[in-house]
Parts: structure tokens; sequence; C-alpha cells
């Protein structure tokens, strides 16, 4: 652990998701007995489904007070809840349906709004569970693409130079699409960050990130640095495969 950053390499992926679903555990625990809840935001995409499922499994399932969980997500994509592509309805399948978490404490992104309303209307829903000039949530997982964005702030796009809201819609010239996504203040102001990064076609950009010159609009992963929190990267052999010692 250098400073707050801590970075870890796994031999695979199941491996890392392991760590990840623990870490869940832990930081659950210190989150409900210092406070009474432990507010996590999920993020989406393919790899955190072993992690999902592991966790929603004994030991691990049994060892969450899953009343005292908020669940909350990082970024999902503008599309219906049960549409295949979305974050919400990854997680929905391979945790929330498997743990005995009140329905009331899953808070997802209504991506079936109009992209600027459902970003209005999350970041009010936000502001109603953690007051403050920015959402203190416990623990924040994010995931990387091979183009170095993380959660939904996408190289060149306007989310990137947000300094004021929580949540914000942002267009993806690339994709085509609007994507909801914390805003960077927002996910630097957790108490926890994890990055889960797996598989060779991430090793590129993880190199430019952790080792190469600052370009946070070209890689906008380098943007997350929580000042007050714990900075964590859980990454298997593939993907770290490019780093120097
Ligand atoms: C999303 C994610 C995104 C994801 C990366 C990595 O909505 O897609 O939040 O930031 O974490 O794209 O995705 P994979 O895990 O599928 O490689």
């Amino acid at each position: 652990m250098t400073g707050n950053v801590e970075r870890r390499v796994f031999p695979d992926a199941q491996a890392l998701s392991a760590e990840g679903a623990d870490r869940f555990v832990r930081l659950a625990a210190e989150a409900i007995a210092a406070r009474g809840r432990f507010d996590v935001a999920l993020s989406g995409g393919s790899t955190p489904r072993t992690m999902h499922r592991l966790l929603a499994q004994p030991p691990r399932r049994d060892a969450v007070d899953w009343s005292r969980v908020h669940l909350w997500w990082g970024d999902d994509r503008h599309v219906p809840p049960d549409d295949d592509q979305s974050n919400y309805r990854m997680a929905r399948e391979t945790l929330i349906e498997q743990v005995p978490i009140p329905p009331g404490n899953v808070h997802r992104m209504e991506t079936e709004l109009p992209a600027e309303e459902c970003a209005a209307r999350y970041e009010a829903l936000l502001r109603e569970h953690l007051a403050g000039t920015w959402p203190v949530l416990d623990l924040i997982y994010l995931g990387m693409g091979p183009d170095g964005h993380t959660a939904s702030l996408f190289p060149e796009t306007a989310a990137l130079n947000e300094t004021r809201r929580w949540v914000v819609a942002n267009w993806v010239p690339k994709l085509e699409t609007w994507r909801i996504t914390l805003s960077p203040p927002a996910l630097n102001a957790a108490r926890h960050v994890v990055f889960l990064i797996a598989g060779p076609d991430k090793a590129a950009a993880l190199s430019a990130v952790l080792q190469g010159p600052r370009d946070t609009h070209r890689y906008p992963a380098q943007m997350i640095h929580p000042p007050h929190g714990t900075l964590t990267y859980l990454l298997d052999q593939a993907a770290a495969a490019g780093l120097k010692p």
C-alpha cells in the first residue's frame, strides 16, 4: 500500500473476484458497526458477475447483514431495467435475487426515463440518503474498459468536466448512446474505491492509467483517486502483464 493506494495481482479472475467479495463482507461489517448501514455502489459490465455470484452464496451471503445494506450503481446504460444491457438487470440476476436485501434498499437508476431526468432523480435519491457536499458512499466498485473508461466516464466526453453535480447523463459518441453516471467528484467522495480489472484486453490501458503520463481525458480512470478514502486495484495477471515492477 503506497499512501492510500493498494494494488493486488491475482492468478485469475476467479481469485480476483473472491477478494472483491471478501472486501464487500469486511467493509459491510465495518460500516454497519460504525454507522448502522452500508452504502455500496456496484459497477456494470461482465467482470463483476463472478464476484456477485460469490457474494450470493454461503459463506459470504450469510456473513452480511443485508437488512442494513443499500445498493447503488456507479453507472448504468440508458436502457429499460429488464434490458440485457442493463447493469441493474445483471446485478438483479447475479446477486439481488439470491440475497435477503429489502427491496427498498435497492436503489437502481430509473433508466427507462429520459436521460437527464434519470440523472436528476438519482442525484435527488442519493441526497435523501447521503446528505452532504458529496455522497460519501462506503464502497464503490469500478471496472475499466480497454479504452481506459470507468463507470460511464468515457474518453473525451462531457461528464469528465463535471465539478458540481453528483450524477449526470453523459452522451457517448462512439457508442451513440446516453449513459447515466456518477461524476468524478462523486466517485472520489467514497470511503473506499475498488477497481476489478481482468483480462489481457485491459493490459495496455492499465499500464497507461497506472504508469503512463497523466492524461485524464484520454484515460478517465486516472481521475479516480479518493482524497479521503482508499483506492484499491484488484487485477488479474493478464491485465497486469504490461505493468513495470
Ligand atoms: C459499464 C461499466 C463499465 C465497465 C467497464 C468494464 O456500464 O459497462 O460500468 O465501466 O466497468 O466497461 O467492463 P467489463 O467488466 O465488461 O470489461
